[in-house]
């Protein structure tokens, strides 16, 4: 029932877009997609080629610094990412203070915010120096946050890095291992969640990406504005849909399988019903990460002693969706996120570790958009204007006379 046009004519003809649906934030130099053709690339390079044949750190360093790296700049950057996994030993304490069964999500969010206040000396956004050393400390702390944040919610005492091992083996390990016993990496493990961070590590400017810059753009450090963002990720919307698929699943799977009555629940638009896992913003055609996720999930769940009837079940889901006119007329297809917890499930991982796996996979692409827009000169503070709805100006009445 609102008039925009007399709203608009009101305001003074300003852009009326809500969620943004057709307003370009910025120009960005780093992730470029077409939705309709189902393409991603990072800095010009095919998703397809990067998650078959680059590692998750060369991936990371391509999205900040623009090329892939030579092997010796491979190995700097490893190397330098290597020596700061380590948390700070109040760091470590600051898990304590959180309820056992605390969810790892907004604890990752309020720590990678905490470490601003351990890391006072580089916070500066227009210092190179400075922002090159935040960007090693964040990736290389967000892995060790996002274990001690499990082990935190399972009662388990906290694994110190090991600087031996390679970034997602290192993380494997503080996971999955306890101090007395160690932890031996499966590699094929490994390497799948390695080319899931790969998958995720950027799409230019979704929710979580947009929250960061609009942060950032206050000049907030980059601590500050990857907080920001790593909150935003946690919405049932946009990266907690990896666990609400899986919970879908679980519950299709609970009440008997029944794949038909529940696309039928979907299409009658029953509240709070909705086909997790597909859909796009951007995509209307097949989302090119979820073709090479759901062949890794076949992979992976091929090697589990017991078949796991919720892949079968997504696999159904797709089929019928795929061919039915509700989703097709409405450009409805599987998204990242409709095969990632089946892996991840696989893996060991509990749903509540969903959405921080995808953090972690993002953390690169955040830093460079954070990085790009703070190096831009014609960088300004994010202000978007409103349309006025409510009452006109009115007179004050003193309470006793209300
Ligand atoms: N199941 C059923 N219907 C859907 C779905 C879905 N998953 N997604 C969209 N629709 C329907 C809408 O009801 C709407 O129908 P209508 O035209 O009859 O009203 C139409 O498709 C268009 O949908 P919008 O909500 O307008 O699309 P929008 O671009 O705003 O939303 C979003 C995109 C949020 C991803 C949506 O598709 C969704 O909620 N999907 C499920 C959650 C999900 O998987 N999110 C992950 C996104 S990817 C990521 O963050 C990595």
């Amino acid at each position: 029932g609102i008039d925009v046009g007399k709203l608009l004519k009101e305001t003074g003809y300003v852009t009326f877009d809500p969620g943004f649906v057709n307003t370009a934030s910025c120009a960005s130099a780093i992730t470029y997609i077409d939705g309709d053709a189902g393409i991603l690339r990072y800095r010009g390079y095919p998703i397809e080629q990067l998650a078959e044949k680059a590692s998750f750190l060369e991936v990371s360093y391509l999205l900040t610094y623009g090329e892939l790296p030579t092997a010796d700049q491979l190995a700097a950057f490893s190397g330098k990412v290597r020596n700061h996994t380590l948390l700070h030993e109040d760091m470590r304490r600051f898990f304590d203070g959180f309820r056992y069964d605390a969810h790892p999500m907004p604890v990752l969010a309020s720590a990678v915010n905490a470490l601003s206040t351990f890391y006072q000396d580089s916070l500066d956004p227009f210092d190179a120096d400075q922002v090159e050393i935040s960007t090693v400390r964040l990736l290389a702390k967000a892995p060790t946050i996002a274990s001690y944040a499990y082990k935190k919610s399972i009662g388990q005492p906290f694994m110190y890095p090991d600087n031996s091992l390679g970034y997602v083996e290192n993380f494997l390990r503080m996971t999955f291992g306890v101090p007395a016993t160690g932890y031996e990496v499966d590699p094929v493990v490994a390497k799948v969640l390695d080319m899931l961070f790969v998958l995720h590590a950027d799409h230019e400017q979704n929710c979580s990406t947009s929250a960061v810059r609009l942060v950032g753009s206050a000049q907030a450090n980059l601590f500050s504005s990857v907080s920001a963002g790593i909150n935003a990720l946690s919405g049932p919307l946009h990266g907690g849909a990896n666990q609400a698929v899986l919970e879908m699943l679980e519950s299709i799977h609970a009440e008997g399988g029944d794949v038909a009555s529940f696309v039928r629940r979907v299409k009658a638009k029953e509240q709070g019903v909705k086909l997790m896992g597909f859909g796009h913003r951007v995509y209307k055609n097949y989302d090119p990460r979820a073709a090479i996720v759901k062949k890794a999930a076949q992979d992976v769940l091929a090697r589990m002693p017991q078949p796991d009837p919720l892949l079968d079940l997504a696999m159904q889901l797709e089929e019928i969706a795929l061919a039915d006119d509700f989703f097709v007329s409405r450009k409805l297809y599987p998204n990242v996120d409709f095969y990632t917890g089946l892996i991840y499930k696989a893996m060991g991982f509990p749903t509540k570790m969903f959405t921080v796996l995808f953090a972690l996979g993002r953390l690169p692409g955040w830093i460079a958009q954070w990085r790009e827009m703070m190096s831009d000169p014609a960088n300004k503070i994010g202000r978007p204007r409103q349309l006025y709805t409510g009452s006109v100006q009115r007179d004050y009445i003193p309470v006793e006379d209300r």
